[in-house]
């Protein structure tokens, strides 16, 4: 899909140098300055279409970058104006609102210069110089290139202008000391720019680029530690990711992304670049939290983007812990029985499902996942779909909709069914409790 056809409106560039000598109007200006702008005035009048071409495309290119790196998902609230802001993330220190990134100067980033906003992206500091947190992906984004950073800029100052303020972060203590995530930093933020493999294809490091950096899908997918900072050396096995349902946080499983035994082992470079472009594999739909990010991020990219993260995610090592001690005898007795009821009919007794009826779950990252919320999820309130298809495509799986199971299952009952799921066929994964069914209802 090429990118012009997104969902949110994107203005064609007005010359950045225009929006500059506006601002200059309206200040006292000295004579020098007046002189030089009346020569910029003359050079623009001179050279207009050349000017306005470069920063079209400087623009587009922006356009694209910020959808590869998902800013409007975090920075638009429901029913608000793209990038104005106001969404809440919920985090184990407290609330923090995305702030309006639309070029009005009071209320958004109008007034800031690139390398504020340079510095924002890369080094996760504000306008005055404080420490950002860090559910702002600047961990991810320092990887972004100078001429990436630069074309993002161009892109924000350049879309319609919102006057909105997003509520203040209300954080619990002492975290609302911004001075504290010096701290943090210096712990767990590593600066410096993507340094691109010379041993690896040209491919496999434009998909390093993109999930490194840009696309921070480490950002959920890897597990943290009581600090929110990322586990290294578990980078990508499986994160933890919480969303809020009636006002209440509930978690989900950020799956592991490399090919480790609960990971995506069984997917080809072919399903994955799918799942990413079309929403949909032979062993999955987008369902969850991911469908922000299929929807108004990756199947935006281009399918050679799409494949190149693919192709570097299926090139990293196999990792992943996890937990193969079998549950006890008999609750896999009682789990069996009510998987046949229930399930087998699409996920068929060999849990691998077909074309006509369900996809796989021997062998699915979901079913696998360390911490088995998303499972949870699925199964007491049936899969959470996009609300449009993700792609004309979408409409070739035949599979049949799942329903809610959360009415007909006891919390013994699902932990028992899911247990066994986690440990039939070939499947290795630790027991679920009802305790942990009874806190995703
Ligand atoms: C995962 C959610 C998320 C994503 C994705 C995200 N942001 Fe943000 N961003 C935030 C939050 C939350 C803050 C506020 C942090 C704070 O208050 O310390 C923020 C702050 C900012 C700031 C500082 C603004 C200010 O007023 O201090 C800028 C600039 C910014 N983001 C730009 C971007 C751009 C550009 C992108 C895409 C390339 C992006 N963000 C993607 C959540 C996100
Ligand atoms: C906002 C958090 C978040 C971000 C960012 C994120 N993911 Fe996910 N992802 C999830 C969750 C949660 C799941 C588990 C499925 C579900 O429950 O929705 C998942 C599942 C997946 C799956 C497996 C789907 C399945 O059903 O087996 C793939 C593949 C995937 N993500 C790839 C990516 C890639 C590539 C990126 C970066 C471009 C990324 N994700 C960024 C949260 C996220
Ligand atoms: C009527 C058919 C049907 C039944 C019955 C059914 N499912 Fe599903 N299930 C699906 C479909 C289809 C999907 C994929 C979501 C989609 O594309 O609609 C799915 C997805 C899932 C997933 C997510 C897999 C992944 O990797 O993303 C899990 C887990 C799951 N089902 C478990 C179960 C369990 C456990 C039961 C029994 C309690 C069950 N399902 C009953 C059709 C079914």
């Amino acid at each position: 899909m090429p990118i012009d056809t997104l969902p949110y409106e994107v203005p064609v560039a007005p010359s950045s140098a225009r929006i500059r000598v506006a601002g200059l109007i309206g200040t006292t200006i000295e004579f020098s300055v007046l002189l030089a702008l009346a020569g910029l005035l003359l050079l623009a009048s001179v050279l207009p279409t050349r000017g306005a071409a470069l920063d079209a495309s400087l623009v587009r290119r922006g356009r694209y970058l910020a959808i590869a790196g998902d800013c409007v998902s975090c920075h638009t609230r429901a029913e608000g104006k793209p990038f104005a802001g106001g969404l809440a993330f919920h985090t184990p220190f407290g609330t923090v609102y995305s702030p309006n990134i639309t070029p009005d100067p009071q209320t958004g980033i109008g007034a800031w210069s690139e390398l504020e906003f340079d510095r924002a992206l890369r080094k996760g500091m504000g306008k005055n110089g404080e420490h950002l947190y860090p559910v702002f992906p600047y961990p991810y984004f320092t990887k972004i290139s100078d001429e990436d950073v630069a074309a993002l800029y161009a892109y924000l100052q350049a879309i319609p202008a919102v006057k909105y303020t997003a509520p203040a972060n209300d954080m619990t203590y002492p975290f609302g000391q911004r001075a504290l995530l010096r701290v943090w930093k210096s712990l767990y933020f590593q600066e410096g720019r993507f340094k691109a493999d010379d041993t690896k294809s040209v491919t496999w490091n434009r998909g390093a680029y993109l999930v490194e950096g840009l696309g921070h899908c480490s950002a959920c997918h890897s597990p943290r530690n009581y600090l929110g900072g990322e586990k290294a050396d578990e980078w990508m096995t499986g994160g933890v990711y919480q969303e809020s349902l009636d006002d209440r946080p509930i978690d989900w499983s950020a799956v592991n992304l490399t090919s480790g035994e609960n990971g995506l082992r069984a997917w080809s470079l072919q399903d994955l670049t799918n799942y990413l472009k079309l929403g949909y594999s032979p062993h999955a739909s987008v369902h969850g939290p991911m469908i922000s990010v299929v929807m108004n991020s990756t199947r935006n990219l281009t399918r050679e983007d799409d494949e190149a993260i693919a192709t570097y995610l299926k090139a990293t090592a196999p990792n992943g812990p996890n937990d193969s001690r079998p549950p006890p005898e008999h609750l896999v007795s009682v789990g069996e029985t009510l998987y046949s009821i229930h399930c087998g009919t699409c996920h068929l007794p060999t849990g691998l499902g077909s074309d006509s009826t369900a996809p796989p779950l021997a062998g699915s990252s979901v079913v696998l996942a360390p911490n088995p919320a998303s499972m949870i999820n699925t199964v007491l309130r049936g899969p959470v779909l996009p609300d449009q298809p993700p792609s004309p495509e979408w409409q070739n799986r035949k599979w049949q909709s799942m329903p809610a199971f959360g009415e007909k299952l006891s919390d013994e009952e699902a932990a028992a069914l899911l247990s066994y799921v986690r440990h039939a066929w070939n499947n290795k994964e630790g027991a679920v409790t009802a305790e942990q069914v009874a806190k995703q209802r």
